[in-house]
């Protein structure tokens, strides 16, 4: 694919690859050797290059690490069996990452940039895509600022900088979630469907509560009334109940628009499921749970892809789901997406770059 953005590219010496192990990916921890950066100043973007993925050098009065201007991204890249290389859904990335950035007055990355030096970079970092079947390079853009002053105001430089991991599952095994009523990840007005550091750092420590119970993850309800589900700390949540397969929309600004949400919805309309986008009450969600017309619920995110929910806490009771073998649609559209990602089946939504 052809770029024309002009980037000063500087390899390392010395490849990581060879001390890498790729049958022992832990999600996040195995980070590829080159990383791409932009810098904002003076009103533009500029200074764009590759270099070795290495700590950079912040001062103490970096407004990112006291007021958290910073967005980030998740998509992934493929390898198929003929070797090329299949890049998912990245203009849709491309776009949320600026919708976040736009709340965050943080100044847009725009396509060219964007995409110019995430080319340029999974050419250079071909090798670390792995091609081992559920494996993938986890590719994390993010926007923060970097002026030092401590005032209150939107920072006037930023950095741009794309980083990329190889990985396996983010969940190895199938994940219990507890419903949240008392903490809030989002409210209406805020900031909750941007991805924004600061919403995953105020849902740690309610998460951590939960961990502490025995759960995975927290099914966030809304901040008002704390009646209906939103989403997952990792991943929006979808329920099948009978044959309906119901999610929360993405109205009121307090749900992240995930493109892995977006092309499950997408793949069970044309399937001919039956899509209601609408909250899901926790008392109906509870009723389902216990006349057992909750047949599936799962999550969807780049990271998890589809990740299937094993026990809901709600209430005070445990509920155990059907097992995984038995949860027809979420293992229909995992094959679905898997297929259209490695390019085994033709991709009619246009959702692939091949590279
Ligand atoms: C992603 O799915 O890309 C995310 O950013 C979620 C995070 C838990 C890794």
């Amino acid at each position: 694919m052809n770029t024309t953005l002009t980037i000063a590219i500087n390899k390392t010496s010395k490849s990581k690859l060879p001390d890498t192990n790729f049958d022992d990916l832990k999600f996040g921890q195995t980070i590829s050797d080159h990383m791409f950066v932009a810098d904002y100043e003076n009103g533009t973007w500029g200074n764009f290059r590759i270099e070795a993925y290495a700590p950079l050098q912040l001062n103490p009065a970096n407004a990112t690490l006291h007021y958290g201007q910073s967005v980030f991204e998740g998509m992934k890249a493929y390898k198929n069996d003929a070797g090329d290389t299949l890049l998912f859904r990245a203009d849709a990335n491309q776009k949320r990452l600026n919708e976040s950035a736009k709340r965050m007055c943080i100044p847009e990355v725009p396509e060219e940039i964007f995409m110019d030096g995430l080319l340029k970079l999974l050419e250079i970092d071909n090798a670390w895509i792995p091609n081992k079947p559920g494996c993938s390079l986890y590719i994390r853009p993010f926007v923060f600022a970097t002026d030092d002053y401590l005032g209150i105001r939107p920072s006037e430089k930023y950095k741009f900088i794309i980083f990329t991991c190889p990985v396996g599952n983010y969940y190895s095994k199938p994940v219990s979630v507890k419903v949240e009523c008392k903490y809030t990840r989002a409210a209406e007005g805020g900031t909750g469907y941007a991805k924004a550091a600061g919403n995953y750092a105020g849902s740690l420590y309610p998460a951590l509560l939960a961990q502490k119970e025995g759960f995975d993850q927290l099914l966030w309800t809304d901040g008002k009334s704390h009646q209906h589900i939103e989403e997952s700390g990792t991943m929006n949540v979808m329920f099948m109940i009978n044959d309906t397969l119901i999610t929360a929309p993405t109205t009121t600004g307090t749900i992240l628009k995930g493109i892995t949400r977006d092309s499950v919805l997408t793949l069970a309309r044309e399937m001919g499921i039956k899509v209601e986008e609408r909250f899901l009450r926790v008392a109906e969600l509870e009723d389902a749970l216990r006349n057992n017309s909750l047949k599936e619920a799962f999550g969807t995110g780049t990271a998890a892809t589809i990740a299937h929910i094993a026990k809901i806490h709600v209430s005070g009771n445990d509920y155990i789901l059907p097992e995984k073998d038995e949860s027809a649609f979420s293992n229909r559209i995992l094959k679905t997406l898997d297929d259209i990602k490695y390019g085994n089946v033709e991709d009619v939504h246009g959702w692939i770059i091949k590279l």
